[in-house]
């Protein structure tokens, strides 16, 4: 990827640098991958929901990120948010991140997985507005027992 380049993260695993500023609304990325239905069997690590199933005979579609976008990490105060397009005539999908503030040489790139609670980790994207989990930040209420306790910081002011 221009301008990017993989390193060990602070935040988890691999993660991903810009060498370069880029600029608010800037195209940070593209992302190339592979369309699986969610019955296939897939490690989804590494993906995106490019459609939601809408009943049984329209299975929801991911995008398994083959290239070194599939290492950019989540933040609860994100730097980029990702699109994805599916188009169901070509059956092409199209991944894109795009920068929500300038970005710095040297800033990991992130942006927030908003994860289905039942997918819910612990975060530690270290950012002062971290939820404690990653999670959609309007279902954090609906997070397990198990991470309940990780839960901080606006979720925590909103329940209260
Ligand atoms: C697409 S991978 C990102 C690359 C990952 N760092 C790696 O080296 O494999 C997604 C996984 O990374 C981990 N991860 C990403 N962001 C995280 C965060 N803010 N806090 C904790 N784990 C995170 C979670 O386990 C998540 O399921
Ligand atoms: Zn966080």
């Amino acid at each position: 990827m221009q301008g990017l380049k993989v390193i060990r993260s602070k935040i988890h695993g691999y993660g991903v640098i810009a060498l370069r500023p880029f600029r608010e609304g800037e195209t940070v990325a593209y992302g190339d991958g592979i369309v699986y239905t969610e019955d296939d069997d897939f490690d989804d690590t590494y993906s995106l929901i490019l459609h939601y199933g809408e009943d049984e005979s329209d299975p929801q579609l991911l995008l398994d990120l083959t290239d070194q976008t599939r290492w950019i990490n989540h933040s609860c105060d994100p730097n980029t948010e990702v699109d994805t397009y599916w188009d169901a005539e070509t059956r092409t999908a199209t991944a894109w991140w795009l920068a929500t503030r300038d970005i710095e040489p040297g800033d990991e790139l992130t942006y927030d997985y908003a994860f289905a609670p039942e997918l819910a980790e612990p975060c530690f994207c270290g950012s002062e507005l971290c939820r404690g989990v990653i999670v959609d930040e309007d279902e954090i209420e609906n997070v397990s027992d198990r991470l309940k306790h990780l839960v901080r910081n606006a979720a925590l002011q909103r329940s209260a």
